[in-house]
């Protein structure tokens, strides 16, 4: 993990898209960072992409033996600033924890940054009125987003109040996504309270062990590119499949998912894709997105 921390949510996509969602609010949700649930199956990536990633510092000492210190923690190996060949790099800057396309220097760098959202209480992107927190029902509390990703969504479920576990089976993933909730907390003067907690796990394991159940469980499994999307987009997402792969294994978390949660499994979809599972109880339609509801048959 990046720095001090273990492991973290939050979310964000790629610097271009830091902006997009308005997030108002002042709560921060806190992210007791916790230790692995479960060593990871494979050091700093998951075994489903199998991609060459080092870790190194650009800037004074205090940096490179944080970078060596995360490179340990990730086992991932570390190399100096300027060494070349791997296909991925992580590079902790004076800014941010940052990835780096080892082939194409002509990418831009991705990092997680929450800096331009709009925490404002009562902002539209929080609203309990939007999509995502209908699809999550009124009733519910508890949630589990078993596919963290930069926690994006996790952090807008924490800050429209439902209490959250995020979990990531990705470590780069994670890192990334914890050294962004780090700078907001700071820089925005947030204690993130006890509503956002993410784990490094492998969600299939995990989730039967989760006690007390979640009263939902979201989904927001890897998917096929959509037909247009923004060059930034593209970037943030390529190199976000180039570390984790397709989740050829989204159909067994939902399985899993289905008989750990009291009230409801909700899937994120893209508008134009099948379901994961066929017949959800009830569909909403967001922006380019779809969430899937599957009410629980036996809480
Ligand atoms: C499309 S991204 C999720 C994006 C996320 N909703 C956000 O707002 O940033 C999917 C993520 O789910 C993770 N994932 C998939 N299956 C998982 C599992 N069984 N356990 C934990 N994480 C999983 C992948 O590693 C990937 O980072």
């Amino acid at each position: 993990m990046p720095r001090n921390a273990g492991h973290f949510c939050f979310t964000v996509l790629t610097i271009a898209l830091k902006v997009r969602r308005g997030m108002r609010m002042i709560m921060l949700v806190s992210m007791p960072l916790s230790a692995p649930h479960k060593p990871s199956p494979a050091p700093g990536v998951t075994q489903r992409a199998k991609a060459h990633i080092t870790v190194t510092a650009a800037g004074d000492d205090s940096l490179i033996t944080a970078a060596k210190k995360l490179a340990r923690e990730l086992s991932l190996p570390w190399v100096a600033a300027g060494e070349t060949g791997a296909d991925l790099q992580l590079v902790l800057t004076p800014e941010h924890l940052e990835l780096r396309d080892g082939h194409d220097p002509r990418l831009g760098p991705v990092y997680v940054d929450f800096s331009h959202l709009d925490l404002r209480p009562y902002g539209a992107n929080l609203s309990r009125r939007q999509p995502l927190a209908r699809a999550m029902g009124k009733k519910n509390r508890t949630v589990v987003d078993a596919t963290a990703g930069y926690c994006q969504d996790a952090l807008l479920l924490a800050l429209m109040g439902f209490r959250v576990t995020a979990i990531e089976r990705s470590p780069v993933v994670a890192a990334l996504a914890q050294d962004g909730l780090q700078r907001l907390a700071t820089q925005a003067g947030l204690t993130l309270a006890q509503r956002l907690q993410l784990l490094t796990a492998d969600a299939r394991g995990l989730l039967p062990s989760i006690a007390p159940r979640p009263d939902a469980i979201y989904l927001d499994p890897m998917f096929p590119p959509k037909r247009k999307k923004s060059a930034a987009v593209k970037k943030e997402m390529r190199l976000l499949r180039v570390l984790v792969g397709d989740d050829p294994d989204a159909t067994e978390l939902f399985e899993i998912s289905r008989r750990v949660a009291l009230n409801r499994v909700v899937v994120k979809r893209p508008d134009d894709a099948a379901p994961l599972a066929p017949d959800p109880s009830m569909s909403i339609a967001g922006k380019l997105v779809r969430y899937d509801v599957y009410l629980s048959r036996n809480p």
